[in-house]
């Protein structure tokens, strides 16, 4: 089965088991400032995984393409890659342990026809201290599946790095006990450093053994003694993760949630690998056709290649998908680490000896590999293509500029190489080889000075990825709710006072102000602002009253009015937010939106702790975002 068969086969075995399939999230996130990117199916469900109605029911099941850019220096060994597929189940307070762990089971072994005696699986040992049990439950279950087929499955308490995992893989040993730091999932990772409000749970791994031999000497002191299924050597490679996600913490520790939830997320690349019996991804059929292309374009082959022609493969493919969900090449935020993979695999394809533009070839390959399963590929496949090619050509004429400069120096430094790395994209060897033909002198330690320049610059965008991240986990607050639903009587206020032709291209909310972006043709004017400002108090004096109600999505946008945002996808049932004045027959704001809001407006005018100074809404900041797009940052002060 390859790897479109299995997305496709886990769709449909999952929708048979009553599951509605959902669209897929945007790899950006609107009104999610937790992270940069979408990283994992569960991220577009967090209200409903915490409480909220999903508006297509209890049981959903997609494909997500995802994008994790800290994995980005990671490519290159034989399964990290910066973009993938998370295949993803979830049960809202509905089914649990005992119908998941068979299905997974049944798909994986059965459906995809992965060998049994090479699959192994992961569950919770408990945690004393934080009053959480042992899940014997799932170990029990994974124990008669294996029954089932006649496979011997004992248990082996593993423990915690402390222990040194040194229990290794006994024969007939199939299920294994780890503490926290594998087999508890929340987002963040760490049990200890969740936030009050975050959910989070015991999980169940599976994993896929694809050697098994005693390490080498070098893998003893690198990885232990021993190999056990979260070694980090090779032999293993987890392949899905059923998270019971069924706590929240709060003050005073941790509670269970109103209903438990299943959160599955499967790396469909990774099963695909599992299916070929090959720990290299990219031999799989949505990888492989890129590096064919590759290694005909360079006439080099993968096997002398393997580092870069990865690199390239993973990095072109993260930048298609990039493109294909509206993002373009900057310096800022997202489009920041698109243009950083565009460049690495321009740099990567020195390597292979081509040094001319190339994307203009791989790119329709990337396209042709998934447009039948994401039309949207199909539908702007020109312009996916022209804005990695029109980036292509920018990067090399300024690669050009670079060769310029390094002419003009009199020594290669550390430094300056560095420079020339840094502005220019040049590669450093590339630099040094250059300054060898032009007869300019290089520093004897030019590369451990080069090598400290890039570890700076590493800790500094590691830093800023995390400030991302931590700032955002509080992104259900009582703060958060606060913006969300002052952005709808925004929203609306615009529109009674700019005209209808206002319609919402993005938003985006912390917990210190809303930004919103919206089409409108020219600057407003300060009357103008005033009266939005205005209006937006006047609906949070009069305390309407905030509900919603799920309908049909086109009964919600054509026949009842309801507002939504420009280029959102939404289900066959959306859930619309109504916020109406007491007595009043029409209300104010009428708008398709996930949630979450505060009960009443009256709540936005909530005073700060420890004054009495009523809030209001303000508006920071009006200005151009793009053409024909205003962007508007406002607070509650
Ligand atoms: N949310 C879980 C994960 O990302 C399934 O591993």
């Amino acid at each position: 089965m390859n790897a479109q068969d299995i997305r496709n086969k886990y769709l449909e075995f999952f929708a048979a088991h009553g599951h509605r399939v959902i669209p897929r999230a945007p790899l950006v996130l609107q009104n999610d400032p937790t992270t940069l990117f979408t990283g994992s199916g569960m991220q577009q469900l967090m209200p409903y995984l915490l409480g909220e109605t999903h508006p297509q029911g209890v049981r959903l099941v997609d494909s997500q393409p995802s994008f994790r850019a800290q994995d980005i220096e990671e490519v290159g060994d034989n399964r990290h890659t910066t973009f993938f597929e998370m295949l993803g189940n979830w049960s809202l307070g509905d089914y649990f342990k005992a119908e998941q762990l068979p299905w997974m089971f049944e798909f994986m072994i059965d459906v995809v026809g992965l060998d049994i005696n090479k699959f192994y699986v992961t569950c919770f040992i408990g945690d004393e201290a934080n009053g959480i049990p042992k899940d014997t439950d799932s170990g029990e279950i994974w124990k008669k599946l294996y029954a089932s087929k006649s496979v011997e499955a004992g248990e082996v308490e593993v423990g915690s790095e402390a222990d040194g995992y040194q229990v290794g893989t006994p024969a007939g040993k199939r299920i294994f006990y780890y503490d926290a730091s594998k087999n508890w999932w929340c987002r963040g990772g760490k049990i200890a450093d969740m936030p009050v409000g975050e959910p989070g749970g015991p999980d169940s791994e599976m994993f896929y053994r694809f050697d098994d031999r005693p390490h080498t000497e070098a893998e003893k002191k690198q990885y232990g003694e021993l190999c056990h299924p979260n070694c980090d050597c090779g032999q293993f490679m987890e392949i899905g993760n059923n998270v019971f996600m069924e706590y929240v913490r709060r003050e005073a520790g941790f509670e269970k949630l109103p209903a438990q939830n299943v959160d599955q997320g499967a790396g469909l690349e990774r099963i695909a690998a599992a299916a070929l019996d090959d720990p290299d991804v990219f031999k799989i059929s949505l990888l492989w056709p890129i590096v064919e292309k590759l290694q005909q374009i360079s006439g080099k082959s993968y096997e002398s290649h393997t580092n870069s022609m990865r690199v390239i493969g993973d990095h072109l493919r993260g930048a298609t998908f990039l493109a294909v969900d509206g993002v373009v090449p900057s310096n800022k935020e997202q489009g920041y680490v698109m243009r950083r993979l565009l460049r690495r695999a321009i740099r990567f394809a020195f390597d292979l000896g081509v040094e001319q533009n190339f994307l203009e070839q791989v790119v329709p390959v990337i396209a042709d590999l998934y447009q039948a399963d994401y039309p949207e590929i199909a539908e702007n496949r020109d312009t996916i293509i022209q804005t990695l090619v029109k980036e292509e050509k920018a990067f090399r004429q300024t690669l050009r500029k670079g060769v310029k400069e390094e002419e003009k120096l009199k020594l290669l430094d550390g430094a300056e190489l560095f420079k020339l790395y840094d502005t220019y994209g040049f590669p450093v060897e590339l630099s040094v080889e250059e300054g060898f033909k032009l007869g300019i002198p290089v520093a004897e330690n030019w590369r451990e000075e080069f090598d400290a320049k890039m570890k700076e610059q590493r800790e500094r965008s590691q830093t800023a990825a995390k400030g991302v991240f931590k700032g955002g986990l509080g992104g259900q607050t009582e703060q958060h709710k606060k913006y969300h639903t002052a952005t709808h009587l925004m929203y609306q206020s615009l529109r009674t006072v700019l005209g209808d032709h206002v319609i919402q291209h993005g938003s985006n909310i912390t917990e210190e102000r809303l930004r919103f972006d919206f089409d409108h043709p020219e600057k407003m004017t300060p009357e103008q602002i005033k009266q939005v400002e205005d209006m937006v108090n006047e609906q949070i004096d009069a305390d309407l009253k905030v509900s919603f109600a799920e309908y049909p999505t086109k009964v919600a946008r054509e026949e009842m009015g309801a507002l939504g945002a420009f280029g959102d996808r939404y289900g066959d049932t959306v859930k619309v937010y109504k916020m109406i004045a007491d007595g009043a027959d029409k209300p104010f704001s009428f708008e398709i939106c996930g949630g979450p809001h505060v009960d009443h407006t009256g709540q936005l005018a909530q005073p700060a702790a420890g004054t009495d100074k009523l809030k209001r809404f303000k508006i920071l900041k009006e200005e151009s975002s793009s053409a024909g797009i205003r962007r508007i940052k406002a607070v509650l002060q």
